[in-house]
């Protein structure tokens, strides 16, 4: 990130996972996704993994936003083929025992695994590691089960019942971020993947506000440090997050159009999107005139390429390749 750059730089969400070969392999041989998670060598191998295979001008930390309330002591497991399991909790005691929880402590293999892919990394290969936001991560935390209808966390906003473990994750947030930054990382993400189920009128509290108080929080200790902002569905109140924030990068989702992000985002701050994963899916003429619309909007600005949303598993290898080398030649 940073100068204005031709071609853009590129990197993918989620480039690190299933739709590779490699990683399904060495996913076979861990007894769990947290367990991978939580294995330095391992973490270490799935980040490089996509950086030794296309070339990508950033690595991000192979981990998850689940991790955070797994070590907040929330049971978290992955089935093949389901979405995410989290143990039924009652939310109050759950607060009070997780404030005696010692989170750095719990998250040195993260840190260690950092730290060795820092030593691995060219120093060309920028490092990003992440967080979910408070409200993506609690929307986990309280919807269970797998048809995620949103109702109950929405129910707890409503009556503020939520703020407690709003507060809480929070803390949790920025106590990893800052301790990634510590270890090594070049750029930190926020993922707010669910904020467009916030109900509109709850948008400053649950949304705007934790993301502005993160934001403040790391650039006390890290004035400088690059933080990409990517809430999904709601592009519109971007510039009400990052207002009197310099260094701050809006992550645009798919359902933006480029002309809209260049006109009315990336004239404040810079931008990283935005191609449609269910594009790098299909391939082909469809993909290349997305992505080269993209490029003519976005390219004469700081602009980091990306797609809108993280890449699906059955997303084919050679629509990456396809993908990277027309992003790189273009002029
Ligand atoms: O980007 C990367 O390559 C780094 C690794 C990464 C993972 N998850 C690995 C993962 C990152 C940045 C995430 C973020 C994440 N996790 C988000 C925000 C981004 C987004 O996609 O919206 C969310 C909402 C989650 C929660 C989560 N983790 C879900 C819903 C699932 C299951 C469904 C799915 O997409 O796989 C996971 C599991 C997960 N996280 C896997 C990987 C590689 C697959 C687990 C497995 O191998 O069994």
């Amino acid at each position: 990130m940073g100068t204005q750059e031709c071609p853009p730089p590129i990197w993918l969400m989620r480039q690190a996972g299933r739709y590779l070969p490699e990683y399904r392999k060495i996913r076979k041989t861990s007894s769990s996704f947290i367990d991978l998670c939580l294995t330095p060598n391992w973490v270490t191998e799935a980040t490089l993994q996509p950086i030794q295979r296309f070339g990508f001008d950033a690595a991000i930390l192979f981990s998850d936003i689940l991790l955070i309330p797994h070590l907040l002591g929330q049971d978290v497991s992955f089935e093949k083929g389901e979405g995410p399991k989290l143990s039924p909790i009652d939310l109050l005691g759950f607060i009070k025992d997780a404030y005696r929880v010692d989170l750095l402590e719990k998250s040195q293999p993260v840190f260690q695994a950092i730290k060795q892919i820092k030593s691995q990394l060219s120093n060309k290969t920028t490092l990003i590691g992440f967080a979910g936001s408070p409200w993506t991560i609690a929307t986990y935390m309280v919807e269970l089960g797998k048809s995620k209808d949103f109702s109950k966390v929405i129910d707890l906003a409503k009556a503020a019942d939520l703020d407690p473990l709003m507060s809480l994750l929070e803390d949790a947030v920025v106590t990893s971020l800052v301790g990634q930054i510590n270890a090594g990382v070049d750029v930190v993400q926020i993922f707010d993947s669910w904020a467009s189920a916030v109900p509109v009128q709850l948008r400053g509290k649950y949304v705007i506000q934790p993301a502005r108080n993160i934001i403040s929080r790391i650039r006390l200790e890290f004035p400088n440090i690059p933080i990409i902002y990517y809430g999904k569905g709601v592009s519109e109140i971007y510039p009400e997050i990052i207002k009197n924030f310099s260094g701050v990068c809006f992550g645009v989702d798919q359902h933006v159009s480029p002309k809209w992000a260049a006109e009315n985002l990336q004239t404040l701050a810079p931008v990283q999107g935005n191609l449609d994963p269910l594009l790098l899916i299909e391939g082909g003429a469809k993909m290349h005139q997305a992505i080269d619309e993209i490029l003519v909007e976005l390219s004469g600005g700081v602009f980091v390429f990306n797609l809108g949303h993280g890449i699906l598993p059955q997303t084919p290898l050679e629509h990456v390749y396809d993908l990277v080398e027309r992003v790189r030649c273009h002029k």
